[in-house]
């Protein structure tokens, strides 16, 4: 939960008459989670936000699995992910469980639609691309290396830059992302050795009022129930005059993030970034690497025995390592040791440094393959730690 923030007008008393210019009254909302003892923000609409004019036929998507023939760690090239549609409806799931889903998109048309996720936040990196991020608290421009947390029935709509490619990462949890409480003193302040400060979190810029506007025709998909509900609005869902609160969108750009090393390993909850139930989101950065002289600078092998791994490189060099490439996702899932594959710990012995960056998300509790992850999967992967498998003097370091 960021700190409190305001923006356009608010009435000086909560819950007291705040009329417009012609004298009409402006519709509060309490926009709070945890029945109104979590976080929330307050904001004042021209239309009442519960107002629609028509609602079309309901339609499930529910995610389909994929169960592949073994249980192994896995690879996906994401890298060949095909571009299309809009950045919600280009969305295609891979890996999901009931605490986190994940998704990948390469979106190319204007978003249309406005969309409002009544299921869960989001947490959409961004590898690529640029742009704004419109949303009824306001703008966010957003760029390459960008983590956009956009809470659970915010409304917004993407713009893509002209001429950019895009890449999103999105995450999405029935839950709440969390700046980690282990960063925060009982003020809610972050701690002098938290990886980032209040300053490294861009909060909306430009509110966007178009409440005066009447008649119109918008279209609001919301997403509930796994499935796709249109409802067709005769105003325009940016109607709020003013906000203020805890509860609102905001983002946060990895390269902010400050990274931490030690004399020997840190273990990945050093780059720890959000929390939420059931998983933790990491980033890793590039950092020195451990200056003990007796260092060993990569992972250690360690078992997953109660949670699931899961990597997306980036940035960095990492055509050395088998198959990995930038946009890859490696999983690894519980149950099964993992480390670095053979001759990296004795090639990368003296080396001071990794350029190399990538997102983690651990959850503690089983994923499931979607079934769009299959037409990504490197069969390969599963073999790379065995016998006869090439070397490396220039592998990647994150292979937590
Ligand atoms: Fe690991």
């Amino acid at each position: 939960m960021p700190m409190y923030h305001a923006m356009g007008e608010v009435p000086r008393k909560r819950h007291t008459q705040f009329r417009a210019p012609d004298g009409k009254l402006y519709v509060e909302e309490v926009f709070g989670l945890e029945g109104f003892d979590g976080p929330e923000s307050i904001l004042y609409h021209r239309h009442s936000p519960a107002r629609i004019k028509h609602a079309q036929p309901f339609e499930p998507r529910p995610i389909q699995e994929w169960v592949p023939r073994e249980w192994a760690h896995r690879h996906l090239r994401l890298k060949d992910f095909p571009e299309g549609g809009d950045a919600v409806s280009g969305r295609q799931p891979f890996l999901y469980n009931n605490d986190i889903t994940m998704w990948y998109v390469r979106p190319t048309d204007e978003q249309v639609r406005f969309y409002r996720n009544g299921m869960g936040d989001e947490i959409i990196f961004v590898h690529e691309g640029e742009g704004v991020l419109h949303t009824m608290f306001g703008t966010i421009t957003y760029g390459p290396g960008d983590y956009l947390i956009i809470p659970r029935g915010t409304i917004y709509r993407f713009e893509l830059a002209q001429g950019s490619t895009q890449r999103h990462l999105v995450l999405e949890t029935p839950g709440h992302f969390t700046i980690p409480k282990d960063y925060r003193n009982s003020f809610g302040q972050l701690m002098e050795h938290a990886p980032y400060y209040h300053r490294d979190f861009r909060t909306p810029e430009t509110l966007e009022y178009h409440g005066e506007e009447a008649g119109g025709s918008h279209e609001l998909l919301l997403k509930v129930n796994h499935g796709f509900q249109v409802y067709e609005l005769d105003y325009h869902p940016f109607d709020v005059i003013g906000w203020d609160g805890c509860n609102y969108p905001y983002a946060f750009n990895i390269w902010d993030f400050e990274p931490k090393a030690g004399r020997l390993h840190q273990p990945p909850p050093a780059h720890l970034t959000f929390r939420g139930p059931g998983f933790v989101v990491c980033s890793f950065m590039p950092r020195m690497l451990d200056w003990d002289k007796d260092a060993v600078v990569v992972p250690y092998h360690h078992s997953n025995l109660d949670s699931e791994e899961v990597l997306y490189y980036f940035n960095g060099n990492f055509a050395s390592r088998r198959g990995i490439d930038l946009s890859s996702v490696t999983l690894h899932p519980s149950g099964l040791p993992h480390g670095p594959q053979p001759g990296l710990d004795e090639a990368t012995l003296g080396k001071h440094w990794t350029d190399e960056a990538a997102v983690m998300v651990d959850t503690f509790r089983p994923l499931k393959l979607a079934a769009a992850a299959e037409a990504w999967d490197d069969p390969s992967y599963k073999y790379s730690w065995s016998a006869g498998a090439e070397g490396s003097d220039d592998g990647p370091m994150t292979v937590e």
